[in-house]
C-alpha cells in the first residue's frame, strides 16, 4: 500500500481501519514531507500490526527524483496530500501562499499521482484513492485559491478514472467536507456537519470496497453541494461564503 500525506489524521486512520479488517501488506509505503513524525506512526503500526513500513521522504514543495520511486508499485494508493493554505486577508493575493496552495494540492501532485498511475496501469490493476474537498465544487470567496486547485484535482481525478476504467484500475475521489484535523484547527466548524478523521476512514473503506466512484464522508455534504452548484451565478456572487 501507497500513502501519500502519510501525517494527516485521516490517511493514518484509514490505514488503522483497513489492517484491523484484515489487510495485509508486503510493505506499507508513507511517503512525507515530515518523516520524524511519520517514523513514529509507522512504529505504531508496526507494533500494533506487526505490519512492515518504510518511511520515505516526499515534499512537493523540492525537486522530487521518480527513479529512487521506481521499484516501489502496490495494489492501493491512498492519498491525503493537501494545504489548505493561510486565512488571512493579507494572504489572499500573497503570491508564496498562492504558489504554495497550487502546488501542494494540484500542480506537484498530478505528476505523482501521475507516475503510480502508470505503474498500475501496466500491471493492469489498483485501486487509488484521493482525497479532493467539496471546495473544488464552486469556488467561494472564502477559498478560491484552494477551490480552483482542488476543482482541477477533481477533475484530473475523474478523466483518470475514465482513462483507467478499461485498464482494470479503479479510482476513487473522496471529497470529505469539513473534517476534525490539525488542517482545520482553530477554525469555527459547525459541529453538526464536521467529521472525525475516524468517520471517514470508515465511510472511505466502504466507498472503497463498494467500488464507488466518488464519496462524500458525510451524507449531508452531498445535500448541501447540491443546492450550492444549483444557486444561480447573479445571486450566488453576492453571498458571503
Ligand atoms: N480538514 C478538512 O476540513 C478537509 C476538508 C476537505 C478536504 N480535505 C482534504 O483532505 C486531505 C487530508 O487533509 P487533513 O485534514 O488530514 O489535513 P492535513 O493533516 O494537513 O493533511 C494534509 C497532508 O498533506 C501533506 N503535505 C502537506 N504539505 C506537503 C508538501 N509540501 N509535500 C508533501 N506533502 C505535503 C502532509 O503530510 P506529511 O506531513 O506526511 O507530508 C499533511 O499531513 C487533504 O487533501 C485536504 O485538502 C480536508
Amino acid at each position: 500500500m501507497i500513502v501519500l500525506g502519510s501525517n494527516s489524521e485521516i490517511a493514518q486512520a484509514f490505514v488503522e481501519k483497513i489492517l484491523e479488517a484484515g489487510g495485509k501488506y508486503s510493505t506499507i509505503y508513507l511517503f512525507t514531507s515530515n518523516k520524524e513524525t511519520t517514523e513514529k506512526f509507522a512504529r505504531h503500526i508496526d507494533v500494533k500490526f506487526l505490519q512492515q513500513t518504510q518511511v520515505i521522504e516526499l515534499d512537493l514543495l523540492k525537486e522530487t527524483d521518480y527513479t529512487t520511486f521506481d521499484e516501489i508499485s502496490s495494489d492501493l494508493l491512498f492519498c491525503a496530500t493537501g494545504y489548505l493554505g493561510e486565512g488571512t486577508e493579507e494572504s489572499l493575493y500573497d503570491d508564496k501562499n498562492t504558489a504554495r496552495i497550487i502546488d501542494i494540492n494540484y500542480a506537484k501532485l498530478i505528476p505523482v499521482l501521475n507516475f503510480f498511475a502508470e505503474k498500475m496501469e501496466r500491471q493492469r490493476s489498483g485501486t487509488m484513492i484521493v482525497l479532493s474537498s467539496v471546495a473544488g465544487e464552486r469556488g467561494r470567496q472564502s477559498n478560491f485559491i484552494y477551490g480552483s486547485a482542488k476543482a482541477g484535482l477533481t477533475a484530473y481525478l475523474s478523466g483518470l478514472r475514465n482513462y483507467l476504467y478499461s485498464r482494470k484500475v479503479h479510482v476513487l475521489t473522496v471529497k470529505p467536507g469539513f473534517m476534525d484535523t490539525k488542517m482545520t484547527e482553530g477554525l469555527p466548524l459547525n459541529p453538526r456537519l464536521t467529521a472525525s478523521p475516524r468517520q471517514a476512514a470508515e465511510v472511505i473503506y466502504t466507498a472503497y470496497r463498494k467500488q464507488k466512484n466518488t464519496a462524500y464522508v458525510l451524507p449531508v455534504w452531498g445535500v448541501i453541494m447540491m443546492v450550492i452548484r444549483n444557486i444561480p451565478e447573479f445571486i450566488f456572487k453576492k453571498l458571503k461564503l
